[in-house]
């Protein structure tokens, strides 16, 4: 794997354990209205991330649905519209898959100068088993039409969002996914997390799960699929969750959508200090889009030199990978950055540095973990 020299002075990073907000269960707390939890990274060891530490994004405030009154709609550019009611769906032969979700946000804290939207650290990623109905099967159910080119997923939450430009009044949560993407076998219309019904934070009764995407695409409290014969132009498509590329060139709005080779220190932390000279395991979690996971490096010296790190877990398309690295720490005390980064199957790394044409989204360069390491009396030098 190829690495670039010296990364860490490229970026310092900003987060610090002290500012932390923490829910009663100790997710970080980034805003309370509508809610926001943050994932505590560092105390999450298992492969999947248990629901009760999932991180949550939420727009809007969660919608008051019933599952008896639910309806899911699917029309527009089909042959038969349906309107399936939760017994319906849940009547309907299931698949089970494991998903890494990540928020396009997730470590924003770390871009300088400072971005506006939440300050996301490391835990706006998680990863769960879903159970639902692929959407595929909804829409050949229903007959999409030869020239549908996208597939409009609505939320029943609405609002007025945050970022300008402010819309002239309340807006949904809509999303298209590109009818090649929507049609495959991954996409879940989902109504299980973790083996249980979803809870109401994460979507219930149904949500969008879209395996390899940003998980602004996996759209909660969904109750349109509307096929479509013209792109979509939403807020969230365009405005929100887009970013600049060339068509022509000439510059142009595009949705995000496939996530990116990345990866995470989940240990140590920020900040945290260490003994010298002493057997210490770095652990963390590393994922992609469209194609596996394939191999990890780490560097404790902000990117001189870099060593292979060891997957703690096998491939699984759509799923994150933990991994470790057996480090011994420096017998000199002081600062020392720590850098993990990725690659997928496809020879994909992760860059050397944020792309400003996605803005406050796609973080996807290594992110550096400082720690300080002890003198033999317990102080950093
Ligand atoms: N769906 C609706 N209806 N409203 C939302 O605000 N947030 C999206 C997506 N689906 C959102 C939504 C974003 S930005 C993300 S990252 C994921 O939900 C987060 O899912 P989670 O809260 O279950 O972790």
């Amino acid at each position: 794997m190829v690495m670039v020299k010296d990364m860490a002075s490229q970026h310092r990073q900003t987060p610090t354990n002290k500012s932390r907000q923490r829910s009663s269960t100790g997710m970080i707390i980034r805003q309370k209205e509508p809610v926001n939890l943050e994932t505590p990274l560092d105390r999450v060891d298992s492969y999947l991330t248990p629901t009760g530490l999932f991180y949550v994004r939420c727009h809007f405030a969660p919608p008051a649905l019933n599952s008896d009154s639910y309806r899911l709609k699917v029309d527009g550019a089909v042959r038969n519209p349906i309107s399936l009611s939760y017994r319906d769906l849940r009547n309907m032969a299931s698949v089970t898959r494991v998903a890494t979700l990540e928020c396009a946000g997730n470590g924003r804290v770390f871009l300088v100068p400072q971005v506006p939207g939440a300050q996301w650290e490391l835990g706006a990623v998680g990863n769960a088993e879903w159970t639902g109905v692929p959407l595929h099967i909804l829409l050949e159910r229903a007959g999409i039409e030869e020239d549908a080119c996208e597939v409009v997923l609505e939320g029943a939450d609405q609002g007025i969002p945050a970022e300008p430009p402010i819309p002239p009044g309340p807006i949904s949560y809509i999303r298209s996914l590109p009818r090649r993407k929507a049609t495959q076998p991954e996409v879940l219309i989902a109504y299980q997390m973790n083996g249980r019904d979803l809870s109401k934070d994460h979507g219930n009764p149904v949500r969008a799960i879209v395996p390899g995407h940003y998980g602004m695409a996996s759209v909660k409290w969904l109750t349109s699929i509307r096929a479509v014969r013209e792109p979509f132009h939403g807020y969230w498509q365009t405005s929100d969750y887009a970013y600049w590329d060339h068509a022509d060139g000439k510059p142009v709005r595009r949705p995000l959508g496939e996530m990116k080779v990345k990866s995470e220190i989940t240990r140590p932390t920020v900040h945290e200090r260490l003994a010298p000279n002493q057997a210490y395991t770095i652990t963390g979690v590393s994922w992609a889009g469209e194609a596996e996971i394939a191999g990890i490096a780490v560097s404790t010296d902000g990117g001189l030199s870099w060593a292979e790190a060891e997957f703690v877990d096998a491939v699984q398309r759509y799923a994150w990978r933990r991994w470790k690295f057996d480090w011994t720490t420096p017998r000199k005390p002081g600062q020392y950055t720590l850098l993990a980064r990725a690659q997928d199957a496809q020879g994909r790394a992760q860059p050397d540095q944020h792309d400003p044409s996605y803005g406050s989204y796609v973080i996807d360069h290594p992110l550096p973990i400082d720690v300080f390491v002890e003198d033999e009396g317990g102080s950093p030098s």
